[in-house]
């Protein structure tokens, strides 16, 4: 065990848990942020998808020992009252079915649209590869993308 401190959702907060213990176990159950979800754990899946400095990355992969000083944000913290343009497109588009795949979708679109404002369909397609929904909302997310980047 050993203590480390880690910006989250723009608070400090300390945590005392083993040098390897992945980000995303940190965030659940250190720090009770529940809506980053554990899929696969092997980086396969996307439903762990947190922002590290604004990019997204798989919290499965990243041990809280190599967070460092690094800016976490989660689905929590992506806005203060839910109505980031990407949270207001889901809505609109109603893009969730189940629901477990979602959390990880939306922070891999912020980060995306963050990097590039006005993605082609290709580019969305590349940017969201790596996140899986085994309900296949992918259409929905492609046209939740585009509203968002259009708002
Ligand atoms: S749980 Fe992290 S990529 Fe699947
Ligand atoms: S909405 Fe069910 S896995 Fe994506």
């Amino acid at each position: 065990m050993a203590q480390f401190s880690i910006t989250v959702n723009g608070e400090q907060h300390q945590v005392e848990v083993a040098p390897d213990t992945p980000l995303l176990w940190v965030l659940r159950d250190h720090l009770n942020l529940p809506g980053t979800k554990y899929g696969c754990g092997i980086g396969q899946c996307g439903a762990c998808t947190v922002h590290v400095d604004g990019l997204a990355t798989r919290s499965c992969m990243l041990p809280v020992v190599s967070v460092g000083n690094s800016k976490i944000t989660t689905i929590e913290g992506l806005s203060a009252n839910g109505d980031h343009p990407v949270q207001e497109a889901w809505l609109e588009h109603d893009v969730a079915q189940c629901g477990y795949c979602q959390t990880g979708q939306i922070m891999t679109a912020a980060s995306l649209l963050a990097k590039n404002p006005n993605p082609s369909d290709t580019d969305i397609e590349v940017g969201m590869n790596g996140n899986i929904c085994r309900c296949g909302t992918y259409k929905r997310i492609k046209a939740a993308i585009k509203t968002a980047a259009n708002g």
